[in-house]
């Protein structure tokens, strides 16, 4: 059964004070800000990294030897372990458990599209991924135990990492803050600032990471979609600044004109929307399977008060542009406004809502693909 989202609130969090003076700028350190912060086990993030679709990593330090083995992890590669210096990792853990999910809650303060997912580490004493940077504006926060991190400045692609190592380590590292979070604290470390954390006792870690695309991946998609559509017959065609220059020179004229050529043919608002909004609903895992639904008699359970689900996997947002667009899971539906938000705002998906909204015919279709591929579903199967 899906259970329903129960929202969540940050303890001493203003949510002005820091988009306008810490998001994407500094660190920022909330103690207490989830009061009852136990949501796993040790024993239940190792079970998930049994899995084979859960992506799970294991980092082990020897001294200054680093060891990465990547799951899925056989259950006796538990109990050879050391008793200190080691973290297990999984990604994703809010696609597997419910509760974990509900955590995204707190965060509606943030569009839910940049949300990346959330890791959930374990690590005894000592155990550390060493000292990092990430593309990521992380959200650390302290479940059972404690652990000690510092933060340091910005890095970058010319931040020097310690070579021949399994992952990465800044070679060099200076901290400007120093915490350590108990249960219930919160650490935000905004993206590409280094940071270092270690388990000062048998501790669980869960990230809330929030991912920001890249200028490569915004030119490679881009790209990718102009090349459908241009055709080899529009070419350059010599101006009469360009016919101005000697036989040999290439003028500023002619790179003005391949300047807007490319512009023409990127630089289109309508292609960028349509691949800005499915690049960022895509799957986080390209062979990550949603399991479609039998959806027969759909308008009949919804008419009869039947509650319908988003899948804990899919994405969802919308764009108001020549009228509304839903994206999900990296495809594009036109519906009305009202559907989108209900569909994209909403913690729970409101079932009589819904069922008004389906006597307009795009939301009917939309509404029928996303039950059956899977990304809305009911709770039981029709029979
Ligand atoms: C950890 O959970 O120990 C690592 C998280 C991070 O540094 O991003
Ligand atoms: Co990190």
């Amino acid at each position: 059964m899906a259970a329903l989202e129960v929202k969540m609130n940050l303890n001493n969090f203003d949510v002005k004070i820091f988009l306008n003076d810490y998001w994407q700028k500094k660190p920022m350190v909330i103690r207490n800000a989830f009061n009852d912060p136990f949501w796993l086990e040790p024993d239940d993030l190792a079970g998930l990294s049994l899995e084979e679709d859960a992506e799970s990593r294991l980092i082990v330090q020897d001294k200054n030897n680093w060891k990465l083995e990547n799951g899925p992890f056989d259950a006796e590669r538990f109990s050879s372990l050391p008793e200190f210096d080691w973290t297990l990792l999984v990604q994703g853990v809010d696609q597997w458990v419910p509760e974990i999910k509900e955590i995204l809650t707190a965060f509606d303060f943030l569009p839910s599209w940049r949300l990346d997912d959330i890791m959930v580490s374990y690590a005894p004493t000592g155990g550390t991924v060493s000292q990092h940077y990430d593309f990521y504006d992380v959200f650390l926060i302290q479940g059972e135990g404690s652990r000690k991190w510092k933060v340091g400045g910005l890095c970058g692609s010319n931040s020097e990492l310690v070579p021949n190592m399994p992952v990465r380590i800044l070679k060099e590292f200076e901290a400007k803050l120093e915490v350590t979070l108990n249960p219930g604290d919160m650490l935000y470390v905004p993206s590409t600032h280094s940071h270092l954390g270690v388990s000062v006792e048998n501790s669980l870690t869960y990230s809330v990471g929030f991912r920001s695309p890249s200028i490569r991946d915004i030119v490679d998609g881009i790209a990718t979609v102009s090349l459908e559509t241009l055709m080899e017959d529009e070419r350059y065609e010599d101006c009469v600044e360009s016919l101005k220059a000697t036989a040999g020179e290439i003028p500023k004229a002619a790179i003005a004109q391949v300047k807007d050529m490319l512009s023409n043919a990127l630089l289109n608002d309508d292609a960028i929307s349509a691949w800005f909004g499915k690049y960022v609903t895509e799957l986080k895992y390209s062979d990550q399977a949603i399991e479609a639904y039998d959806s027969d008699c759909w308008v009949d359970r919804i008419k009869g008060g039947e509650s319908i689900y988003r899948s804990s996997t899919s994405r969802f947002a919308y764009m108001k542009r020549n009228g509304c667009t839903l994206y999900v899971d990296g495809q594009s539906y036109k519906v009305t406004l009202p559907l989108a938000e209900q569909l994209s705002d909403h913690d729970n998906v409101d079932s009589e809502v819904i069922g008004c909204l389906i006597s307009d015919p795009d939301n009917h279709s939309t509404i029928e693909q996303l039950l059956a591929c899977g990304s809305l579903h009911f709770d039981e199967v029709c029979d």
